[in-house]
Formats: C-alpha cells, structure tokens, sequence
C-alpha cells in the first residue's frame, strides 16, 4: 500500500496542506489566506482561531482532492512561522487575544530596557538570539502585562502559551499535547539551546511563569495522534503528529542541508537565510543569531540564521498598496522591462530591519527617484532589494561560519522569478541553486514526520530526494555589482533609525 505523509505549513499570510509520497513528489495541496491584522503603524496580528481554522479546512481538502483512503497516511508533519505568540485558555483553548505576529514592533520599548539593564551577553550566550521585538519573550510578557487579567490567570496555571506549532499540535490532539519543538522554543528568547530547555532566569528576567510554556521535544518524534471529532478532519483521527519544525528549520531540512556548511534561502514573506553548523553552536559576531535547527536522534544540529523582515511581502504592498500590477508574476515582467533600476533603491524596511542590521526604529525608504522613474524602475528596484538583503546576510554568514558558502539552495515562492535569482547570483558571485520541488518547507516537515515513523529510513534517503531545477551563475561584471552593492548600502543607512 503506498504511504503518504501530510504536512502543515502555516505561513504568515496563508495556511497550507501538502501531501507528498514516498518519493518526496507532491500528490495534493490547499491552501487559505487569511487576516493581517494592523492596529497600529508598526503592530500586527492574527487571530489564533483563523489560523486553527484556516490549517483544518486546507488539510481536509488537501486529502479529499488527493482520492485516497485516508488509512495510507502514515504521518503528519507540522511547519510554521516562527515567534508568533499565542495565549488561550486552557480548559476551553480559548485565544485569550490575538497572535503577536514576528513582525510586530510593539515590544520595542521593552527591548530597549532590557539592554539598558545589562542582559544582552545573558540573551546572545543562553539563547544564540540578539535582544530584539521580533522574538517571542517580549509579546509574551506584552500579551501577560496588557491583557487584562491575563498574568493573574497565568500564575494560577489556567493559560498556555505558543508559537503556532504548539496551537496546531494542541488543536489536532483536543488539548492532550502542550509541546514544542527545539527550532521553535530557540526563537522564544527564553530558550537555552545548549542545555535544551526553558531558562529559568531568562523567564525571571520577563516575568514569565514556567508552567505557561509547552514542553520543549525532538523535531522527529510522536506527540500525540489527531484527535476524534475534528469537524472536517474525522476520517483522519489517529494519524500520528510525529515531526515539527519551524519554517525555516524546516526548509535547512527539506533542503537536504545536512551537512555542515550548507546553505539555504527562503524568499518567504521575508528572507531567511541558514547554514547548517553542525552539533556545536556557533557564536556570530556579525549580526546573526543560532537557533537550534533540528533535534534528530538524540543529536542536536545548529543553524546560523540571518533573517530578513520584508522581502515577499514587498512584493505584495507593490500589488496591493500600490496597485502596480494584480498578480506577483506580472512584477517579474514589470521589472524585466527595464534594463536596471535606473539608479533607484528601495529599502523595504517596513517593520524595521532585520540581520544584521537590528534597527527596530528603521522604516521603508525609496531613493534616487528622478523625472524618469516609472513603475518597472520600482518594480525592478523591489526585486533588486531582496536579493540586496541576501546578500548582507550572506556576508555576514561568510564572516560568522568556519568556511565560506559555495553555493547557496533556494527556495520559497519569490524563487521562482529567473530575474530574482539571476540577479542573487550576480550579487553573490555564487552558484545559486534552485531545486525541481520549491516546497521544501512543507517537505522538511514531512521528512521529519516520515522519518519518525519509518518512511524513510535515514537522512541519506531524505537527501537523494532533492534534485537541481536549475543553477544560475554569475553573468554581470563584478564591478558593475560591487558599485550596485555600494549604493544600496548608503540607501540603507537613509532608512536607519527613521522612527523614534
Ligand atoms: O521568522 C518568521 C518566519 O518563520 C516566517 O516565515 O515563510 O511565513 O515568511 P514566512
């Protein structure tokens, strides 16, 4: 009987199910947007119950469009974006409010503070993070200070907390699991990534009761199985949720990034670039953080992270802000239309920025407009500015890790574009290679899934299932890049520190 694994990618715009078989092809997808929530300039939400019901509804109709016999999926994996902070109530598993969303600014304040009282050699040494509202600790102790009545609640154990892998697995079990996995709990800032479990001083220093925080578990294990009486999921009751990870652990995995040395980018909502470190952890001094990447048979591989707030999503404020064109691929078009910028930069630092900058007060920024500027220059500008910020990370990781990257795995939808990756290529002065399946988040998780139960027997026959589309090469002279390079770094420093 052939074996099919399914996995969860919440994203932060969207809900996603992919089926996959044995051979890592894909057999049946769904997917749901859903709400962005913006209160305030700078400040963003979900709802928690959106996300549950967005993910259930994709998953089922994943399977329905699949025709198969439910029974042949041996597993489930879950993947999603990381640092998104819920709180809910846990004897209904009531949201007590909406998600904090990684993107949101509003816990820059107490960032500030926490550097100014002396904890940013504590956060980087325990935690591989730098202190930063991007984290998960900071909304968490926004979420228990502003909700009222909610730190009471917390204190007398009627809350849990999570990222949204911890939501999803406790939904899918009707509360009989309240777990993590290592590559989310090391984005919550109160992770220790060496000793691999929640730091009681990093809790003191935030006021967070140990008690609301999931158990930290391997990203390839049984936690629980779906539970009976899901509306839309009850022909899937008893599949095992056996693999999690976050999004971007995940693609390092789906990657086949498994050895030390290797790279990936995801061109997401933002940029997330890592590099597979190997079992030691790697201390960056050039911007990056360390994130625990994967915990697989008692051993724990590490990941040097660069994350870029804003890339994909530039794309879309082009589309939906600004009205520029209706769908992303006409911006591939747009910007193919011209044959440069023309000497405009855009900065889309519309949450901040990110690696290795750390500027929560920076914001989005166009410069070099002249007379003759049209949409394409923008447009074009826009895609120039993702691969721009690839390549800062890039740098720094190059800076960071024990041998330079050789070739650069990508992923994510914006890697699709020929331009976008043309263009990386050029800034690299690398090979950047683009694999025949650019789900590699979703598939990570499945491997995870499917290796806790046996689909797959090692890592050796996960890797063999990844295949190169295509390689793009560097074209354009190295010195027409490096005076590019040069621009968009003084186009940077015009965004910095915008916002008080
Ligand atoms: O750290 C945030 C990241 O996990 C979100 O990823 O794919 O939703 O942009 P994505």
């Amino acid at each position: 009987m052939e074996a099919y694994i399914a996995a969860l990618d919440q994203g932060t715009t969207s809900s996603r199910a992919i089926l996959f078989n044995r051979a890592g092809e894909i057999v049946a997808r769904a997917q749901h947007p859903f709400r962005q929530i913006y209160p305030q300039p700078g400040w963003v939400e979900h709802d928690p119950m959106e996300i549950w019901s967005t993910t259930a509804r994709a998953l089922a109709e994943a399977v329905d469009s699949a025709h198969i016999d439910p029974k042949c999926i041996a597993a489930l994996g879950i993947t999603n974006q990381r640092e998104t902070t819920i709180l809910w109530d846990r004897t209904t598993g009531e949201p007590v409010c909406n998600a904090i969303v990684w993107q949101c600014r509003r816990t820059a304040a107490i960032c500030d503070q926490l550097k100014a009282d002396g904890w940013i050699e504590a956060v980087q040494e325990k935690t591989g993070l730098l202190i930063d509202a991007y984290f998960s600790g900071t909304k968490l102790k926004w979420l228990l200070d502003n909700i009222p009545g909610a730190r009471k609640r917390a204190e007398q154990g009627e809350l849990c907390c999570g990222t949204v892998d911890s939501w999803l697995i406790w939904n899918l079990t009707r509360g009989a699991a309240h777990v993590t996995d290592c590559s989310n709990a090391s984005r919550t800032m109160l992770f220790n990534i060496h000793t691999l479990q929640w730091d009681q001083e990093l809790c003191g220093m935030l006021g967070i009761p140990l008690a609301l925080l999931p158990q930290p578990r391997a990203n390839s294990e049984v936690y629980g199985t779906i539970a009976s009486g899901i509306s839309g999921l009850e022909d899937l009751a008893g599949i095992p949720i056996c693999g999690s990870a976050g999004d971007q652990a995940a693609a390092l995995f789906g990657q086949g990034c498994f050895v030390p040395g290797q790279a990936k980018n995801t061109y997401g909502t933002g940029c997330f670039t890592l590099m597979n470190v190997g079992t030691s952890a790697v201390r960056s001094r050039s911007g990056l953080v360390t994130s625990v990447g994967w915990q697989l048979n008692g051993e724990t591989t590490y990941a040097l992270e660069g994350s870029v707030f804003n890339a994909g999503s530039a794309i879309q404020w082009l589309r939906d802000e600004l009205g520029l064109f209706e769908t992303s691929p006409e911006c591939d078009r747009l910007a193919e239309s011209v044959p440069s910028a023309g000497g405009v930069y855009v900065v889309p630092a519309f949450t901040g920025l990110g690696a290795p900058y750390w500027d929560m007060y920076a914001r989005g920024t166009i410069v070099g407009i002249t007379r003759g500027t049209t949409k394409a220059h923008i447009a074009r500008a826009v895609l120039d500015a993702i691969a721009f910020q690839v390549a800062d990370l890039v740098r720094a990781m190059n800076a960071d890790a024990p041998c330079p990257i050789t070739t650069l795995r990508v992923d994510g939808g914006a890697s699709v574009s020929d331009i976008l990756m043309q263009t990386q290529a050029d800034l690299l002065r690398l090979p950047v290679d683009r694999p025949t399946q650019v789900e590699t988040t979703a598939f990570g998780a499945a491997a995870l899934a499917g290796l806790a139960v046996g689909v797959w027997e090692n890592l050796q026959e996960v890797g063999q299932l990844r295949r190169s589309q295509h390689v793009f090469m560097p074209q354009r002279a190295e010195a027409e890049c490096a005076a590019d390079y040069s621009h968009w770094q003084r186009a940077v420093n015009r965004a910095r520190a915008w916002i008080e």
